[in-house]
């Protein structure tokens, strides 16, 4: 490896961040966050550190889905903004070395996208040209309730179109039918939004709900299956000829093999990046039990991926936290431990809440959490609001939860919009966790904050490619099975984190070893220079303590 390509391959060290353009800034007062209040912070978002941003859905929608519902692949919606603003967004993000991906969702359109609307008009695809857009069966389905995704509002993947009597797929909701992915002209007009978005200036996308692109047209399940691949290599080729350092991250949560099909295998000529579901669930199991071995054991089960490929990681998203790849056992052990009431917890598979409230509040193991993710092996992706430690709102529908507006300041509406609190987007997080409590303002200034921990963390990931690049060792130790020690190797340097996920203190061996007798170890939060004399480096942790040495081997001219 080269320095030079962590700038080709900038995804592998990147820091992602990902925000809703609706509940993070209303800059015109009306309820709603908006692009013009977007550029008001994107200072906020450099000075943080990320260097890329993840928009969700921001395009023409009847917002039935939070965006997911998209009605024109090729504006923005009225509400937040548009095509104008979002070049400004482009431009400054740009100009302070932010790259933006945009949420690209292919699977389902809105039932009012214009495709869908002509293609119930005629059932004769011979006389409609837009019916074969989607998938259309003439028979009765049958009980096809185990397959929907959202099990408390579905009960079925095929819904009946009265128009012409005939059934239409939708794996989500029944307003987002899905789209036929095996029909070229679908193709082209999606590769054309890509196209267009790109020219526009965007960097990439997130490639949503990628498990449900297998779909046979007429069929679901029949030997007719849509074959994914044959989608995914036509739009990672499009983007590349398009933009050679434009990146496609899927939402994949599948097997390891699958993913790794999802990658392209050897030929990594699908995705660059997927988000590690395992790896994040295998972290809350981890954390629940305050025992490494769960995480240790999905870290290094993963599969071995190209130079090119990276997997994104992270502790929360927009969704449901979902534990849907845990045992039955090992999900109750969770909610046990992170989420016991039903309010908390969504769809029998995920937990409605964010980090802060399921650490109990508990400080400590709040930072051990983010610090554990940031260490980890991969390209660490916030949610916004994590950077601060915002809570939920349980009593928002299902995952509308954790989709509150973010907290500026102690002020009116936490600082996110001038407008009556009754006309926000989303009300404000209220009680203990309300703006009151968790803000920017209060924390941008105050080194003890967990917004100044987190900028710690993006920090030490800048001066460390370690971190995105390096070979990941689990390292034996003998303080117990409550602690993570693990190592990522990078030609002569490495860093090694030391992660308490235990209440009780500990003393950690270290192990410097393959770095000659007298290595340098720094201390990468402290700056510290230690003596590690020999080829071990004792640490004492405390409760969810965390520990980040580098080592290299003396002489090396290399900082830090
Ligand atoms: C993905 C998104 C989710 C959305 C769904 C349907 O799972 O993450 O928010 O509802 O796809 O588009």
């Amino acid at each position: 490896m080269r320095i030079t390509d962590t700038s080709d391959l900038w995804w592998k060290s990147a820091v992602i961040y990902c925000l809703d353009v609706e509940t993070f800034l209303d800059a015109d007062g009306d309820g709603i966050g908006d692009l013009e209040g977007l550029a008001q912070r994107i200072d906020y978002l450099a000075d943080l550190g990320i260097t890329c941003l993840w928009l969700m859905p921001f395009y023409p929608s009847p917002d039935r889905d939070d965006g997911y519902d998209i009605k024109d692949y090729l504006s923005v919606d009225e509400r937040l903004g548009d095509l104008g603003r979002m070049v400004e967004i482009l431009r400054l993000a740009h100009d302070r070395g932010l790259r933006v991906i945009a949420d690209l969702v292919v699977n389902h359109t809105s039932d009012q996208h214009p495709w869908f609307r002509r293609s119930r008009a005629e059932k004769d695809p011979a006389k409609n040209p837009y019916r074969d857009y989607y998938v259309w069966r003439a028979d009765e389905p049958g009980d096809t309730s185990a397959q929907v995704v959202f099990p408390d509002q579905e009960d079925s993947i095929w819904t009946k179109d009265d128009k012409t009597g005939e059934w239409y797929l939708h794996h989500f909701y029944r307003h987002q039918p899905d789209l036929n992915l095996d029909h070229p002209e679908v193709v082209a007009e999606l590769l054309r939004a890509v196209g267009f978005w790109l020219e526009l200036g965007f960097d990439g996308f997130r490639v949503d709900g990628v498990p449900f692109f297998a779909q046979g047209p007429g069929k679901e399940g029949g030997d007719d299956l849509v074959d994914p691949h044959a989608f995914m290599k036509q739009l990672r080729d499009f983007v590349q000829l398009r933009r050679g350092d434009a990146v496609t991250l899927g939402e994949v949560n599948l097997a390891h093999e699958d993913q790794l099909a999802f990658f392209g295998g050897d030929a990594a000529d699908e995705f660059h990046m997927q988000f590690d579901f395992i790896g994040m669930q295998a972290t809350y199991l981890s954390m629940a039990r305050q025992d490494a071995r769960p995480l240790a054991t999905a870290l290094q089960e993963r599969p071995e991926l190209h130079r090119t490929n990276q997997w994104a990681t992270f502790l929360r998203n927009h969704d449901e936290l979902t534990l849907d790849k845990l045992s039955d056992a090992e999900r109750q052990e969770v909610f046990d431990a992170f989420g016991p009431e039903e309010r908390m917890q969504v769809y029998g598979r995920g937990l409605k809440r964010r980090l802060p409230t399921m650490m109990g509040g508990e400080p400590r193991r709040l930072r051990m959490a983010y610090s554990l993710l940031f260490s980890l092996p991969g390209t660490p992706t916030l949610y916004y609001g994590e950077e601060i430690g915002m809570g939920e709102d349980l009593a928002a529908e299902g995952r509308m939860a954790v989709r509150t507006p973010m907290q500026w300041s102690a002020t009116k509406n936490g600082g996110f919009s001038s407008a009556r609190p009754s006309r926000l987007v989303q009300p404000v997080v209220g009680d203990g966790y309300g703006p009151e409590h968790v803000n920017v303002m209060d924390q941008l200034h105050d080194p003890d904050s967990l917004l100044s921990w987190i900028r710690t963390l993006i920090r030490i990931r800048h001066a460390c490619p370690e971190l995105g690049w390096g070979e990941l060792e689990i390292l034996e130790h003998d303080a117990g099975p409550a602690v993570l020690a693990h190592r990522l190797s990078l030609e002569s340097t490495a860093v090694v984190a030391v992660h308490n996920l235990g209440a009780d203190p500990v003393t950690v061996t270290v192990p410097t070893h393959g770095f000659g007798g007298d290595p340098r170890v720094v201390d990468l939060v402290t700056h510290d220079v230690l003596a590690a004399p020999g080829t071990e480096v004792p640490c004492a942790l405390e409760g969810y303590g965390v520990r980040w040495l580098r080592v290299r081997p003396t002489g090396d001219l290399a900082v830090p």
